[in-house]
């Protein structure tokens, strides 16, 4: 690092409009599609590209090597470009959809993900990633929900931090570690309908409790940068909502990093109704604490006039300018602009063998095994198999996110994932995209024949089906959370065969899986997989690896029960069983609660839990910001099967009567254990006061006494649980 004299004397040295360029992310592509790029021969260079303080989407070694060193020529101060690009599960080797990283319950596995994607990126020039998302979600509508780990507070928690110490490792200086970014701040996941940019209404005990923990997290895990949601939170953008980026987000969370807007989010303003121009959308975003402008031009148009006239003073934009020539001092970019960008580092790192094999082994740990009657998975020796479906032998296994780096031609298909077994692989039906909800799609016909030729053959039939990567991510909202037609046909003409269905879902979010299960022996949900999709699915299928993903978003019966989640409110008619009750909470048509729940999900064999043992019943806490246990709880697991399986061990609490309505539980507490047949373990999760602690407006975080349960168990409905009665 050059230091902070080094940074007062460039600020000094800098003009108005030179700060006001700093301040602009510019797109890494023209409006023609070409790469933009100082001047690449597509683009005439200019103050703006000569002067702009970072780039969007622009990498890989070449480019960024030969880019920096124009900008560094060009540039009056020689101040070094930040490159930033979306790498959240992967840059090369393309790991599961986020969604599928957070049903592993493995955060350390997460940082080890991350860690890898920062060393793909690093060596092709990325300098930020925009990740961890932390928005919590609740609504699979949403085609946002891919990039989040989920609906729970605590593990979202535990993830995002994960992230941002795997992609910063021990310092943003050192090889092959990038700045992170957090987003959506704050309550992106809650768009009324499900609908992406649509408006938010949070009131601050849920925002507190529920939206906010996660981005803590990440910030206090060191988190560099932090990006505004699109949307209006309760009637005020994010983007320029003072209460969220000033008082929330410096004086309450403490962040002291950078503030980037989303892409267009400033120009934004003006649909939203809120600003009537882009000189106005600039003032009150930057008022409100937006650092960086991306893609948009408001600030390097505005923000000269905005100071001559006295609305924004040159403080402001010097703090703002301050924050990011820090982050490049702290990668060292002053020094060495061109920090990790190598190519023949590329060729050595991206997909090599040591990250293909952690992808695959990330494809195993991630997908929930749903259904598995009479054992019909794992695959035996011998058995001859039908792999059937549009997705058999597809290398559309990544979510769009992952291919803005990532390539399909990477990808292992399950076809050739399951190589060494006796398979006839058809397609059965083609592979619809959605978002051509007026195409007019071929025929299946000769598609089913073939299909249904290959099920008269075979012992078993394992059917891919599952969502076009198009289907989900953001701008990929349904409003059905169905399988296509189509590919539902193909199931119930299968099933009609009398065969064994073993139904694989590729998909980047929960579907509708009553019919699909109804219809099948056995389902398998494995998200986008990535890169090693087909292996990792493979390893699962022949019990070269056990399922132990757990689920972390309730999958609904039907579209119309989202948002539905299990850390839900009692309400004052609670109908905690799974039969219709009337005048309860729920719906006369349809049981309460979701097909399959938070934390669910099979293994190859059975695992027993002991009842609920706690330490003491009756607790007394005499200094509330202690981190000993105030009591311990734990449990007995044993192996009850007949395979070696890894258990989710999950502790819930339940605050019975607090000030305010609490959840009928919450997620405190996980140990992954395996267990070979017979074998077993005693589990314990000591309890801290920290774990009983929620927020209260106006009081902040508060412990209250009263009647608290313990559940232990395997998903959130378990009914295994116990009570104690605290005392302050
Ligand atoms: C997008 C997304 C955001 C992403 C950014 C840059 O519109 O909302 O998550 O990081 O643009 O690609």
């Amino acid at each position: 690092m050059l230091g902070q004299t080094y940074r007062k004397q460039l600020l000094e040295q800098m003009t108005l409009r030179e700060k006001a360029a700093e301040l602009s992310q510019l797109w890494g592509e023209n409006p023609d599609g070409t790469l933009m790029g100082l001047r690449h021969g597509f683009q005439k260079s200019t103050h703006l590209m000569d002067h702009a303080g970072s780039f969007l989407g622009f990498n890989g070694a070449e480019l960024v090597l030969e880019a920096q060193r124009l900008h560094m020529e060009a540039n009056t101060h020689h101040i070094p470009l930040l490159f930033m690009t979306d790498v959240i599960h992967g840059y090369k080797t393309i790991f599961p959809s986020v969604l599928g990283i957070g049903t592993t319950w493995d955060p350390a596995l997460a940082e080890e993900m991350a860690s890898v994607a920062a060393a793909e990126a690093a060596v092709s020039g990325v300098h930020v990633t925009f990740s961890p998302m932390a928005d919590l979600v609740r609504d699979a509508r949403w085609g946002r929900v891919t990039e989040s780990t989920g609906e729970d507070p605590y593990l979202n928690s535990l993830f995002t931090a994960a992230f941002t110490r795997g992609y910063q490792g021990d310092g943003i200086d050192k090889p092959l570690h990038i700045a992170s970014c957090v987003k959506h701040f704050a309550g992106y996941g809650a768009a009324e309908g499900g609908r992406d940019y649509d408006s938010t209404q949070i009131g601050d005990y849920s925002l507190y409790n529920d939206y906010l923990p996660a981005f803590s997290s990440a910030i206090d895990a060191g988190c560099e940068l932090l990006m505004p949601g699109f949307n209006a939170l309760n009637g005020m953008p994010c983007t320029c909502n003072r209460t969220l980026l000033q008082d929330i987000l410096r004086d309450d969370l403490q962040f002291k990093g950078i503030v980037i807007s989303d892409c267009t989010a400033i120009w934004e303003l003006v649909p939203h109704g809120v600003c009537a121009d882009n000189a106005e959308a600039a003032k009150r975003s930057f008022e409100a604490g937006i650092d960086i402008e991306m893609v948009s031009s408001t600030f390097y148009e505005n923000l000269e006039k905005l100071v001559e006239s006295g609305d924004i003073s040159i403080e402001q934009i010097d703090a703002a300018v301050e924050r990011i020539l820090l982050l490049k001092d702290k990668m060292g970019l002053f020094e060495n602009p061109y920090k990790d960008a190598d190519p023949e580092k590329e060729k050595e790192l991206h997909l090599c063998a040591a990250h293909r094999a952690l992808a695959r082994k990330a494809v195993a740990e991630s997908a929930v095994l749903l259904k598995n009657d009479h054992q019909v998975l794992p695959l035996q020796e011998g058995e001859k198999i039908a792999l059937i479906g549009p997705l058999s032998d597809s290398r559309e296994l990544i979510d769009v996110w992952g291919l803005v780096n990532g390539e399909e031609k990477d990808c292992v298909t399950i076809r050739e994932g399951l190589a060494d077994q006796d398979i006839l692989c058809v397609p059965g039906c083609h592979q619809w995209n959605l978002r051509e909800i007026d195409a007019v799609h071929p025929s299946d016909d000769a598609l089913m024949a073939e299909a249904l030729q290959a099920a008269a053959s075979c012992d078993k039939i394992v059917l891919a089906l599952g969502e076009h990567p198009a289907m989900s991510s953001e701008a990929g909202s349904r409003s059905d959370l169905s399988l296509p037609a189509n590919q539902l046909e193909l199931l119930r003409a299968l099933s009609c065969t009398g065969k064994p269905i073993i139904t694989i879902l590729i998909s980047g979010r929960p579907l509708l899986v009553k019919e699909i299960a109804d219809l099948s022996d056995a389902v398998l949900m494995a998200w986008f997989p990535g890169t090693e999709g087909g292996n990792g699915i493979a390893d699962l299928l022949t019990g070269r690896c056990s399922p132990s993903g757990r689920l972390t978003m309730s999958f609904p019966r039907t579209t119309g029960q989202v948002p539905i989640y299990y850390n839900h409110l009692p309400t004052g008619r609670p109908n905690d069983t799974d039969k219709y009750e009337s005048f309860k909470n729920g719906y006369i048509d349809i049981y309460p609660g979701p097909l399959y729940p938070f934390g669910y999900g099979l293994t190859y064999t059975e695992f027993d839990y002991s009842p609920v043992r706690l330490s003491t019943d009756q607790v007394i806490c005499q200094d509330d910001t202690s981190a000993e246990p105030l009591l311990e709880a734990s449990v007995t697991v044993t192996n009850t099967g007949t395979h070696e399986g890894t258990e989710t061990v999950q502790l819930y609490l339940q605050d019975v009567a607090g000030t305010y309505s609490r959840p009928v539980r919450m997620l405190k507490g996980f140990r992954k254990v395996m267990l070979a047949p017979g074998e077993n373990t005693v589990v314990t999760f000591p309890i801290t006061a920290d774990l009983l602690k929620y927020y209260i407006p106006g009081r902040g975080l508060t412990l209250e006494a009263g009647l608290f349960r313990v559940f232990i168990g395997s998903d959130a409905e378990t009914s295994n649980k116990n009570e104690f009665t605290l005392t302050i």
